[in-house]
């Protein structure tokens, strides 16, 4: 008996201590340096609405690695260059999952979608087929005419309300104009059709359903933070999402069922190419071996997922620069007399230019080096239990690689606040993932898949709209009164969004 009670004593000891020494080692783990947080909500209220801003400012305190809590998840972030090179260089695959926010799973979003997708196999074939068939540069290079004709439409626009606004001197809402011509360059590249149009109900239905989701997209939910209120959906936002979701896979089914009641050989008579539904529609024709097939509804989330990716990061990119040039006259009065030489005044822009227009290209880089549109990135998560930095970071952690810090980063960055393009002229710095301190598209695996049509849109849309108009600020403000905060939702957008008085010349 008593060599029964002394085993129970020795193995309960035992027991006791493996516990103790398990508990101490995870308390040994190195975690990086960062504000206490408050019990269940963590640092979640201390980030508050701009935490790029937030985040940056907590930099100088606890150095360029930071911890926090968001509520109940583990949560890491990269503020400078030096440690988002290490991140990208050495440490890409051991983050190359994603966070998927509550709202994103509504009606299975988050399993059709690319830019959510677990590092494996769906994501990598779907990459391929976005980076190898649709946005590779040949591709691009088809689809010129495209972008050529969306910009007839929107210098059109313009044009009109120049001409009938001239006297008045009223001022144009900028990114909304853009976004909507946008929306016809993808619209065109995707299903080969223009998706806003006054004379079309269905195209405008679904613009108007995109709009509604993008708006619901870009709330804070709470549920994020604290899994267990799902049920209780307390701001609303899951019942909004499902509505203007629906609502728009609705229509996205519509296009593709037509597609293929129609068969999927050249869209527009003597236009050649494919455009991205044939792309996945014969990929999903050919069987192949790393994933049997695209399933119908992941052809109707992607399409989605394409005009949430490009459609207001571009419009937003296209207001900051104009709101940079009309509180910078010099650089703009650079900008214009390089178009002017280049492109001379008997022409518009074309895409071909672009390569000929450095100061206009330097013009894009600095206004997303100081706004870039996803300013914490499209978050990462930690695959395994990782060493970073000297620090243990465990599995699932959420990493947001503060892109907004790392353009202000002092170390890399001369005079970081101001608004210099000159500084990209002669450098090798560019935004394509090969430099850490310009990261406005990510870098490493997940990289932003549009990098190539992006940089086309960007530099064409702003070099044509400075070639064919003069500008002014809306007569109401100054450079002085201007507002030029900025506001977070899917991206990040001026506040006050940007009024201007498009001059003819
Ligand atoms: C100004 C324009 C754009 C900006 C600033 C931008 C920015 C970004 C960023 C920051 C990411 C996350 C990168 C990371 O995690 O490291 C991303 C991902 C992505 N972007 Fe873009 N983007 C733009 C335009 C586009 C366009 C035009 C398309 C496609 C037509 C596109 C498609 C994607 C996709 C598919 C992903 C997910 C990639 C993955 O997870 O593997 N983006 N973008």
């Amino acid at each position: 008996m008593d060599s029964i009670a002394y085993s129970v004593a020795f193995f309960s000891a035992v027991f006791f201590f493996l516990l103790l020494h398990k508990k101490s080692a995870f308390k040994r783990r190195l975690l990086p340096p960062g504000p206490s947080g408050w019990p269940i909500f963590g640092n979640m209220f201390q980030l508050g609405d701009m935490p790029h801003r937030t985040l940056y400012h907590l930099k100088d305190q606890y150095g360029p690695v930071i911890w926090l809590r968001i509520g109940l998840i583990n949560t890491m972030a990269i503020l400078t260059a030096k440690a988002a090179t290490e991140f990208f260089k050495d440490h890409d695959l051991d983050f190359a999952d994603r966070t998927i926010r509550n709202n994103m799973r509504v009606h299975d979003y988050s399993n059709g979608s690319l830019a959510l997708a677990p590092y494996g196999s769906f994501w990598r074939v779907m990459r391929r087929l976005v980076t190898v068939e649709m946005i590779s540069a040949r591709s691009i290079n088809e689809t010129a005419f495209i972008r050529r004709r969306c910009m007839d439409d929107l210098l059109a626009w313009i044009d009109k309300e120049a001409r009938t606004e001239q006297n008045a001197k009223n001022a144009i809402h900028v990114s909304h104009f853009v976004f909507m011509m946008t929306f016809n360059v993808l619209g065109n590249l995707m299903l080969s059709r223009n998706l806003f149009d006054p004379d079309s109900d269905e195209g405008s239905e679904f613009y108007t359903a995109m709009n509604g989701l993008m708006e619901s997209t870009g709330h804070r939910n709470i549920v994020d933070v604290f899994p267990w209120l799902a049920w209780l959906d307390p701001q609303g936002l899951r019942r909004k999402m499902e509505r203007d979701m629906g609502k728009a896979l609705e229509i996205a089914s519509g296009f593709v069922k037509e597609r293929m009641k129609e068969g999927y050989g050249d869209q527009v008579e003597g236009d050649k190419r494919k455009d991205f539904l044939n792309v996945l529609l014969e990929f999903r024709g050919n069987r192949n071996e790393e994933i049997l097939e695209i399933s119908e509804k992941e052809i109707n989330i992607f399409i989605l997922e394409i005009f949430m990716a490009g459609g207001e990061t571009t419009s937003s990119t296209i207001e900051w620069a104009l709101t940079e040039l009309l509180c910078n006259p010099q650089v703009m009065g650079k900008a214009k007399a390089e178009l002017a030489q280049v492109v001379g005044s008997k022409r518009n822009v074309e895409e071909s230019d672009i390569e000929n227009l450095p100061y206009l290209q330097a013009v894009i880089k600095e206004t997303m080096r100081l706004h870039p549109p996803i300013p914490l990135l499209v978050p990462r998560r930690a695959i395994q239990d990782t060493q970073f930095m000297g620090y243990d970071i465990p599995k699932d952690t959420q990493v947001f690689v503060n892109a907004w810090a790392i353009g202000r980063d002092p170390d890399v960055w001369e005079d970081p606040i101001s608004y210099k393009p000159e500084r990209f002229l002669g450098s090798k710095i560019d935004y394509k993932g090969q430099h850490c301190e310009l990261i406005p598209f990510g870098a490493g695996r997940r990289m932003c898949a549009g990098v190539p049509l992006a940089h086309r849109s960007l530099n064409f849309i702003l070099g044509s709209v400075l070639h064919r108009f003069d500008w002014e600020l809306d007569p109401a403000v100054t450079p002085e009164t201007l507002d030029r905060d900025d506001v977070l939702g899917v991206t990040m957008r001026k506040r006050v969004p940007l009024l201007a008085v498009p001059k003819l010349i």
